[in-house]
């Protein structure tokens, strides 16, 4: 079942964390229901810019729309990752999506108010939320791409007036983390001080997470020993973000982790099988193993048993 965002932000605030998994295409599709009905999950499933244009938005649309009818006992929300106003608006005017995330974290203050605020109020009118970004992740997400010296930390001085003037339902801020497979230099981690202040002064306001893959050590070793290349590469720490759901940080976005299941079971699966062209065989394995990780992770962020109180919520 489909069900707006607020929703779920509103059952989950301060008790959990809710994983908002970035989807490509129908394995991932299949595996991610099949994680979040085995660990009793409300879950948000979302598509980027790049997801909805690889192959066609209307494929991937169709294929979350079978999904739901396949796993009927799902509760989940559609939203979209990173959009530009135009996204936002075809997004909005589909009537498929329970959010949007309207980034212009790139621009100056004023205008990322004023460009929030346009995609709000065409949201609002057909009752889909909006995620907007005050401050700037660094690394790479598809199309964004924030170099390290660039990445800004959210200045909690300007929260309360980019909410107030935007109207947006929630917040991503930049707390430490970056996107991507290269996180954090040294012993950095999560910045407690800024995700407090902000919570302290937006309190029962969502915050969202972007960049929180944990990078697990043993799929870059294991990637690595089947032929990849992957040096120094870094994510979040678990423990940390179990306590950042507890303190406000209500959404979690994860992709990279995702994207590295999927890359050591297709390396390891040809590299052991030579013989072997067809692609299901790998594929299975891929499910199978992205629904672990998926399980997994709703026992980290929280939200792992909480799918019946969801649902008597929305009922
Ligand atoms: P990761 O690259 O850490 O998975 O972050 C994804 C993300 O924030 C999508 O918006």
């Amino acid at each position: 079942m489909i069900v707006s965002t607020k929703v779920l932000f509103e059952q989950a605030y301060k008790k959990y964390a809710v994983g908002a998994y970035n989807i490509n295409n129908a394995e991932q599709v299949m595996a991610l229901f099949r994680g979040n009905i085995n660990s009793k999950a409300p879950f948000i499933l979302q598509l980027s810019k790049g997801a909805r244009s690889y192959t066609d938005k209307r494929l991937l649309e169709a294929m979350i729309r079978a999904a739901d009818e396949i796993f009927p006992e799902a509760i989940f929300a559609v939203h979209l990752d990173h959009g530009d106003e135009e996204n936002c608006y075809d997004c909005i005017d589909s009537g498929f999506y329970s959010s949007v995330m309207i980034d212009a974290s790139g621009e100056e203050f004023e205008e990322n108010i004023a460009i929030t605020k346009r995609v709000v109020d065409r949201a609002h009118e057909k009752g889909v939320a909006v995620e907007a970004e005050l401050g700037k992740l660094g690394g790479v997400e598809e199309h964004v791409s924030v170099s390290e010296a660039d990445a800004k930390l959210t200045d909690p001085e300007q929260v309360e007036e980019f909410v107030k003037r935007t109207g947006c339902d929630s917040l991503a801020c930049a707390i430490g983390t970056s996107h991507g497979a290269y996180k954090f230099s040294g012993s950095q981690g999560l910045h407690f001080e800024v995700i407090e202040k902000i919570a302290e002064l937006l309190p029962g306001f969502p915050l969202v997470m972007h960049g929180s893959s944990s990078v697990p050590q043993d799929e870059v070793e294991r990637i690595n020993a089947a032929g990849g290349e992957l040096k120094g590469a870094k994510g979040v720490d678990e423990d940390e973000i179990h306590k950042a759901g507890k303190m406000g940080v209500t959404k979690v976005n994860i992709d990279t982790d995702g994207r590295l299941v999927w890359c050591r079971v297709h390396r390891e699966h040809f590299r052991d099988h030579p013989e072997v062209f067809d692609l299901r065989p790998a594929g299975k394995v891929f499910m199978g193993e992205y629904a672990k990780y998926i399980e997994h992770k709703n026992e980290v962020l929280g939200s792992a048993g909480r799918l019946e109180e969801v649902r008597a919520a929305v009922k």
